[in-house]
């Protein structure tokens, strides 16, 4: 569903990928690991079109989608969910999920795609005159998550979901993810919360300064020293080391 190859970004004179190639098939959920700087929203933000490769390609359902605008990107069904979230903190929760929407034309099916959010997360139905700044972290997970499931996306980027919540939410959200992808959404998942993300995922990536240097199911990259290490906190490294030489 989802190829990148040899994917080249550059911030400026800085490169911040180094030639990534991935594959996302469809109905699989796959993570992307790495810690802090290493490119993982860059990734994302190259598949979205908020950021243009330099060299490589990215096919979506066998179409160069690389060189295209965001909003076309969306159209094409690719949803993003941003790092911290990003919702219209002065919007209340109602008009956070209109503008998730805001592609829909037929009144009827937007109020229907409403509906399916609240079904999803009855909390947010409670909450929709709220303004969404004044919402819990978690509910502004759950409601930046609903925004962007408003266009029905076939493939949902998730950039670090779980990322300032309490471990509890964390779980929530885990499980919100889960059953996400049970339902049948393609998802491309960035994480740092790589004990949760691996169990979940059919497929992992683990990046590092740009690259990808291991790939593969939960069994596969759990036997990886490196892994266990530098991310689950085995073995003997010191905690600076444990920071992918940062
Ligand atoms: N707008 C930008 N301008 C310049 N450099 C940038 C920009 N955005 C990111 N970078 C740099 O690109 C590299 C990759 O950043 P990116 O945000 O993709 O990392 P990340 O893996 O998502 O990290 P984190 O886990 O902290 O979110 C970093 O060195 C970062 O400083
Ligand atoms: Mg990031």
């Amino acid at each position: 569903m989802l190829k990148l190859a040899g994917v080249e970004t550059y911030y400026g004179k800085i490169k911040a990928l180094h030639g990534v190639s991935l594959n996302v098939e469809e109905g699989q959920l796959v993570t992307i690991l790495g810690a802090n700087g290493a490119g993982k929203s860059t990734i994302l933000k190259t598949i979205s079109g908020l950021v243009e490769p330099e060299n490589g390609t990215i096919h979506f359902n066998n179409i160069r989608i690389d060189r295209k605008d965001p909003e076309k990107i969306v159209s094409m069904g690719i949803s993003q969910v941003p790092e911290w979230r990003r919702i219209f903190p002065d919007l209340t929760v109602y008009d956070n999920l209109f503008m998730g929407g805001f592609l829909i034309k037929e009144k009827e099916l937007l109020r229907q795609r409403m509906e399916e959010a609240y079904i999803h997360f009855p909390i947010l139905k409670k909450r929709k005159d709220q303004l969404a700044g004044t919402l819990s972290g978690g509910e502004q997970q759950m409601l930046a998550i609903s925004r962007a499931l408003m266009i029905k996306p076939r493939l949902l980027l998730l950039d670090e979901p779980s990322m300032g919540l309490s471990p509890l939410l964390v779980k929530d959200i885990f499980a919100t993810i889960k059953e996400l992808h049970k339902s049948g959404v393609t998802i491309l998942l960035v994480e740092q919360n790589v004990n949760y993300a691996l169990k979940i995922a059919d497929y992992g990536y683990v990046l590092t300064t740009g690259k990808i240097f291991l790939s593969g199911t939960y069994d596969e990259l759990i036997k990886e020293e490196k892994v266990r290490e530098q991310y689950l906190g085995e073995g003997k490294y010191t905690r600076r080391e444990k920071l992918w030489g940062g």
